[in-house]
């Protein structure tokens, strides 16, 4: 069973015609891989991954799993990773995503900086500028949060927002540089939702900005950092400012 994740690591959350009993035990084991390879890491998951027991049901089983490591994720932080959720769902829906999508784009949304972990406290919480051995390493980020989440049979739309939140639609982003329409949709979605959420947070090297001159960002960024499409539907639909200019 193991092997069935492994080879398709990617592969949508039901298997046709494979008991479902089976694919629940497979992310059960799959998710273990990931609490070993966190362990590696160094990240400790104390109860919450000792006494790890998946629903039998494999949705609610991959739910689970998303819950957990999204609260490791968090580590009791500001609620960010929950803001971009709702945010993504949001703009998700705005889009006319079907459900199964906006799924994808919930447990994308909801691990995106799962990668993170992985990079040294100190430079998270930097208050000055990176250098840019410090940037690089960071910026290392979506794809060992994508890495990690590889023995999950999770939709490929969710992974994808993972490796892929910090792509430009003008290409400029990372880790792959790339353009426009072939970056997954799901990473535009949350793209949009993290950086709104970053402005109106704030962090050891900015105060919060209020909602309007946030969303001015992004209208600003429409076509050059973001979607142009899904930007002004976040701004207008989701954050309700309609005739707001950039
Ligand atoms: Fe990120």
């Amino acid at each position: 069973m193991f092997m069935l994740a492994r080879r398709w690591p990617l592969s949508p959350v039901v298997w046709p015609g494979y008991p479902r009993k089976n694919q629940a035990r497979a992310i059960q084991r799959g998710m273990g891989e990931v609490l070993l390879r966190l362990a590696e890491w160094g990240v400790g998951t104390g109860q919450r991954g000792a006494m790890l027991r998946l629903p039998d049901e494999p949705d609610l089983a991959l739910d689970a799993a998303v819950s957990l490591l999204a609260s490791v994720q968090a580590g009791g932080g500001q609620g960010h990773e929950e803001r971009v959720v709702t945010l993504a769902i949001a703009l998700a829906q705005a889009a006319g995503l079907s459900a199964p999508q906006v799924r994808a784009v919930r447990w994308g949304a909801a691990l995106h900086d799962l990668g993170k972990l992985r990079v040294p406290g100190e430079l998270l919480e930097k208050a000055g500028p990176l250098s840019a051995g410090e940037r690089a390493l960071l910026q290392q980020h979506p794809a060992w949060g994508a890495e990690l989440l590889s023995p999950l049979p999770l939709p490929a739309a969710a992974v994808a927002a993972v490796r892929h939140h910090h792509e430009r639609w003008d290409g400029g982003g990372y880790p792959a540089g790339l353009r426009r329409g072939r970056i997954p949709l799901a990473a535009r979605i949350v793209a949009v939702a993290d950086v709104f959420d970053a402005l109106v947070s704030s962090r050891p090297y900015k105060p919060a900005w209020c909602e309007r001159e946030a969303a001015r960002v992004i209208l600003r960024g429409a076509g050059s950092q973001f979607d142009p499409h899904l930007a002004r539907l976040f701004v207008s639909e989701v954050l309700g400012f309609r005739d707001l200019q950039p």
